[in-house]
């Protein structure tokens, strides 16, 4: 079978041995003899599953035990207001740090909640720039202040559509706040080392990194969950998620059985500084292909904030950027068209797409450059 390198933002590509080990699994999970899609939630089986599924991804990122892992549905897109109807309360400010389009949208929905709770209008700290690439940075360090009065501070780790991520080794730290720090992850998660524990919460999309969609990954705070307010519907507080140990409801359950086979693999393969490791080759690789090219390829991103998973670049015309899309296709490399929203080329290059399907596009970015002239 001929599977193609897959550039998709996501859902994304899955580690080969994860597909074959759900496959040999298909018919008799854990020896049930039924498929996991057709077991309850409420056996010893799935929960022992989902319970490994928790421990190995808290045993990637070294989790305190002052917080916890669950799966919940929705997408990241309902956490954007998950988040405001929780933690928003008592006459408190949010703020959210905008440094890409989803961002923006989590900031909006932001909006929405604090006018239906009565709640101050979220302050926006906004890298948007009136034109050319919207987003090309996060904030400087220390510009972002926020203080222990704030009820929340959000910030988007890796703006998937834009390139742009918090990186800093590279010196685009993450703000340093009192306020409780809130991360959507969706596209770098389990991609590298991080303390997640001076996060209040963090969620993810698990469609990028970190298993199939339909699955949203949390990672909670279980005092600060505790803290927030009370008096909206039990099916959207984080603390009926803790209470019920991400069972309240019926959870997707061959999701968070396929993320607990990302995570196995991610352990048998090094752990997070294993993936780190890789995503910086894969990165670099492709931005070093970028600067060869003197400005045929151009990654509009300021370097210090250039995504490991998402490498951004423009060509000189956008009748170029289509025909490199097609050339790319017809040589297995799919998925590469930037997103409709900011236009040019996108490779993600999440945890499992292979280091020799970046030395193929970067081969083939070469090719194409010279076919056209530089
Ligand atoms: C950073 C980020 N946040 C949020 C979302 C939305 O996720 P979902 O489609 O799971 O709601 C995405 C999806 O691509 C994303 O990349």
């Amino acid at each position: 079978m001929q599977r193609v390198m897959n550039f998709n933002p996501g859902p994304a590509a899955l580690p080969r041995v994860v597909l074959e080990r759900a496959h040999a699994e298909w018919f008799d999970f854990a020896g049930t003899g039924m498929s996991v899609l057709e077991n309850s939630h409420r056996t010893k089986p799935y929960e022992a599953m989902q319970d490994d599924a928790a421990a190995r991804i808290a045993a990637l990122y070294n989790l305190p035990s002052s917080h916890t892992v669950l799966f919940l549905q929705g997408g990241a897109s309902m956490f954007f207001a998950m988040v405001p109807f929780n933690a928003m309360g008592g006459g408190k400010r949010a703020r959210h740090v905008v440094t890409g389009t989803w961002g923006e949208k989590a900031a909006k929905e932001a909006k929405t909640v604090a006018k239906l709770l009565g709640e101050p209008d979220p302050i926006v700290h906004s890298t948007k720039r009136s034109e050319g690439w919207a987003f090309a940075s996060v904030p400087a360090a220390g510009t972002i202040e926020a203080s222990a009065e704030d009820a929340y501070v959000h910030v988007t780790t890796n703006e998937t559509v834009d390139g742009v991520q918090y990186a800093s080794e590279r010196g685009a730290a993450l703000p340093a706040v009192k306020a409780p720090l809130i991360a959507d992850m969706s596209s770098d998660f389990v991609s590298r080392p991080l303390d997640l524990g001076k996060f209040a919460c963090v969620y993810a999309g698990a469609q990028k990194n970190a298993g199939p969609s339909g699955v949203t990954i949390v990672v909670v705070d279980k005092a600060w969950a505790e803290a927030c307010r009370k008096d909206i519907p039990v099916i959207f507080q984080f603390r009926t998620a803790i209470e019920n140990r991400s069972l309240y409801n019926t959870p997707p359950t061959l999701g968070v059985y396929l993320v607990r086979e990302v995570a196995r693999w991610i352990q048998e393969s090094g752990g997070l500084p294993a993936m780190e490791a890789m995503a910086e080759r894969k990165a670099l690789a492709l931005y070093g292909a970028i600067a060869e090219s003197r400005g045929f390829y151009m990654c509009p991103v300021d370097e210090p904030s250039r995504s490991r998973m998402n490498v951004v670049f423009r060509l000189p015309t956008p009748e170029l950027e289509t025909a490199f899309v097609k050339a790319a296709e017809s040589e297995g490399m799919l998925g590469l068209k930037g997103h409709r929203v900011v236009g040019g080329i996108r490779a993600s290059i999440y945890n499992a797409v292979e280091e020799a399907w970046v030395s193929a596009l970067v081969d083939f970015m070469g090719r194409f450059r010279a076919q056209h002239g530089h």
